[in-house]
């Protein structure tokens, strides 16, 4: 596996490949992540996974400064999963100038993560533009734990005719149910056990509309006023249609539940699909 730094040498690198995929990561690397790479492996020649911590997707506040950056133990796991190259560009390297044009997601980027991360999407949509540029891979992967990522990155290849296919990946969890996530490790031992409960209250209404409730907003606001009353501090549970983020109607079969909270410091996201056809 090789590890390149620079666009100029990456370029030369794929030069002759023809085939190759892209699982663009912000590293700290988990299994959720490495089966990503798992996904892509059999579908292109060249496997690349990118590593860099987007400064443009977080905001004034967020966690860009602590975000654990672990280069070499992400390179030996990369190396164990078969990746060919990790591109581990530098901040100068992807924004050499300030980055005044950038990818505006359609309306969804103010719903959901967008209203209580402005600009969010925005920068994912903007790096994630730039990595396909630089690396020009003919499929990327991205993971259905950050569900709405997945859709507006989704909607932005189909919207500018970009020449790339876009496969999602389930969300891999710990064996209690945890989502895995670079954050989970900001918790501590008590919060770590705690954190399930953001799944477990996304299953209960999972598991209440399989049963036949329809009062989606009640059973939103059930498991707010739990979860906040657990200690945590949601910022949003929302069921929504699963195609495109919109709020549901009677019709709405294919439906995903979304939530975000916050368990002390840390902010976690998760989400499940239901589908009552
Ligand atoms: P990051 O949070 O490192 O995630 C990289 C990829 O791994 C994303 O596609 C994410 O959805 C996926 N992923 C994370 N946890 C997962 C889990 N438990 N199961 C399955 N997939 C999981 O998402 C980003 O980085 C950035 O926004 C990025 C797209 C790299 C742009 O900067």
């Amino acid at each position: 596996m090789e590890v390149i730094h620079t666009v100029a040498a990456l370029r030369s690198r794929l030069a002759d490949e023809h085939q190759v995929a892209l699982v663009p990561t912000m590293g700290n690397l988990h299994d959720g992540h490495i089966d990503l790479i798992r996904i892509a492996k059999p579908r292109a020649a060249c496997l690349v996974a990118s590593i860099f911590v987007n400064r443009l997707q977080f905001g004034p506040g967020e966690d860009f400064d602590r975000y654990p950056r672990t280069l070499a133990s992400d390179c030996e796991r990369l190396a164990q999963a078969g990746c060919n190259i990790v591109f581990a560009p530098d901040e100068q390297e992807v924004y050499p100038e300030p980055q005044e044009f950038t990818i505006d997601p359609s309306h969804i980027q103010n719903e959901l993560e967008g209203a209580f991360r402005p600009g969010h999407f925005r920068g994912v949509a903007t790096v994630v533009l730039k990595l396909f540029n630089m690396v020009q891979p003919q499929i990327a992967i991205f993971g259905k734990k950050d569900y709405q990522q997945y859709l507006v990155l989704k909607e932005m290849v189909k919207q500018l005719a970009l020449p790339i296919e876009i496969i999602p990946a389930e969300t891999v969890r710990a064996p209690d149910g945890l989502a895995l996530s670079s954050r989970n490790n900001y918790l501590s031992p008590e919060e770590r056990l705690e954190a399930v409960s953001l799944y477990q209250q996304l299953e209960k209404i999972r598991n209440a509309a399989l049963a036949g409730r329809r009062d989606f907003s009640a059973l939103e606001s059930e498991a707010t006023y739990w979860l906040n009353a657990q200690g945590w501090k949601a910022d949003y549970i929302a069921i929504r249609q699963a195609a495109d983020l919109r709020k549901t109607d009677v019709s709405s079969r294919k439906l995903v539940i979304l939530g975000a909270a916050r368990l002390g410091k840390t902010r976690l996201i998760d989400n499940v699909e239901v589908d009552l056809s």
